[in-house]
């Protein structure tokens, strides 16, 4: 049965895209099946694969409001995996969702048919806590959240644990984190080390081991349409890309048996507190930012 990973983060310009695009990318270059669904208006995962936006006949919108299924929607992408592209009328069916029963599973049950079609499924959120964003949750397996190593990181990844905790309670008591992803990560600034030495003490196990790094090449792809891997293969970004690929897949048995790491409320709260006092300790060390 297919992995549904959300990558989420209600921040935009956090690596949400360009993470989807090249995990894609790379799983489907180890030889996995891979379904990608772009669930943002915005509608840049869909272009980054070289999917003129006008051309697109049918998106996720025709499934989420239009029932009809994904498997007459998804089309080939040049790069080994299939794609359920998006357009901008995906932004109405936040506002038409509200009126649907079940507004909250709609995706969910969507998904449920081509499930067993592929062994990985990756959503492609848009930089909100919407009805998209609770959809995408609610029908996932897990969450993987790209963070920015910057000021803030730490409060946009709180915020998304809160509502986390709430859609555990309320529609997806299984959802699992599959992990906090460092991205853009710049060496020769003070504040991305500072940031990231943080985030693994607040969310130890949470955070992957491979960071991917700001890197020209991975900026540059989605202008050709293409993955990193198929742009430039030998950069630093597509090498990143592919050790997160091979981490994902190496977690698999664990995900199987349910041992993936779970984040509690208390946790959350515990790091909330941390994160205040770093905050304090921040601005004592690098001085107020804005
Ligand atoms: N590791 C990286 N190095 C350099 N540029 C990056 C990197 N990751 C993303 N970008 C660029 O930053 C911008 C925002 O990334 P994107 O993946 O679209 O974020 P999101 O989907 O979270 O809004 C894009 O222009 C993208 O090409
Ligand atoms: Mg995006």
């Amino acid at each position: 049965m297919g992995r549904t990973i959300a990558i989420a983060n209600q921040k935009g310009g956090v690596g949400k895209t360009t993470t989807a695009v090249n995990l894609a990318a790379a799983l489907a270059q180890l030889s996995h099946s891979v379904l990608l669904i772009d669930v943002d208006p915005q509608a840049n995962a869909t272009s980054g694969v070289g999917i003129d936006r006008i051309s697109v006949r049918k998106t996720t919108y025709h499934a989420l409001l239009l029932q009809q299924p994904l498997a007459t929607i998804k089309t080939a992408s040049n790069f080994g995996f299939d794609i359920v592209p998006s357009d901008r009328n995906l932004a109405g069916a936040e506002v038409e969702l509200i009126e649907v029963a079940d507004r909250d599973v709609v995706l969910r049950n969507a998904i449920a048919p081509v499930k067993d079609s592929y062994e990985f499924i990756l959503l492609d959120c848009p930089p909100s806590l919407n009805l998209l964003t609770l959809n995408a949750l609610a029908a996932a397996d897990s969450l993987l959240v790209p963070v920015q190593c910057e000021y803030y990181a730490l409060e946009g990844v709180s915020e998304l644990f809160n509502t986390l905790a709430r859609l555990r309670r309320a529609v997806n008591p299984r959802l699992k984190i599959e992990g906090l992803l460092l991205t853009m990560y710049d060496e020769r600034t003070n504040l991305a080390p500072a940031v990231a030495a943080d985030l693994r003490s607040f969310y130890s196990g949470l955070v992957f081991k491979t960071t991917i790094p700001r890197n020209v090449r991975l900026a540059e792809a989605p202008s050709y349409g293409k993955p990193i891997a198929y742009y430039d293969a030998k950069s630093r970004g597509a090498e990143a890309y592919f050790q997160l690929a091979e981490y994902v897949l190496a977690t698999m048995t664990r995900f199987a048996k349910f041992r993936l790491i779970s984040f509690s409320p208390a946790d959350n709260s515990r790091a909330r507190h941390s994160t205040r006092l770093s905050l304090r300790s921040w601005r004592s060390r690098f001085g107020p930012l804005a």
